[in-house]
């Protein structure tokens, strides 16, 4: 079950120079900022209500928001959409012969829970399925 539209992730070529743009311009502030080692990458949140926006700084060009940078340029990289279940949303995707990146769920940022969706299946669009700590089934 999707509850809510969990954050917009877009990927800058300097994430200190992208968050004071952000504030300056959308007055939006920071609230959590986070290296995820394994996935190449450097996270900043800005809150807006209960969503965000989610800054993702590469940490070197071969990770995945390196390439992307390269490939594409800075922009709108992946939509993360919250769920109750992310191995249960998995499995209905999978029924629908939905192409998956990830074939189970695994650690996020802010002690989430999330699996990847491949753009193939979802109209060229990267989603994320993210589960929060406090709903987590396991
Ligand atoms: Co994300």
């Amino acid at each position: 079950v999707l509850t809510q539209i969990d954050h917009v992730g877009i990927a800058v070529e300097d994430l200190d120079t992208a968050v004071e743009h952000y504030r300056r311009t959308l007055g939006v502030e920071p609230t959590h900022r986070e290296r995820i080692e394994p996935q190449g990458v450097e996270e900043v949140l800005l809150a807006v209500g209960s969503s965000f926006i989610q800054l993702l700084g590469a940490l070197g060009p071969d990770t995945p928001v390196g390439r992307f940078l390269e490939r594409r340029g800075p922009g709108v990289h992946h939509v993360g959409y919250r769920v109750d279940d992310v191995a249960a949303t998995l499995d209905h995707l999978r029924g629908e012969g939905v192409e998956l990146i990830d074939r189970t769920p695994r650690p996020g940022s802010r002690g989430t829970t999330i699996a990847f969706v491949h753009p193939n299946g979802m109209g060229g669009v990267l989603v994320e399925l993210v589960q929060l700590p406090s709903a987590r089934s396991e």
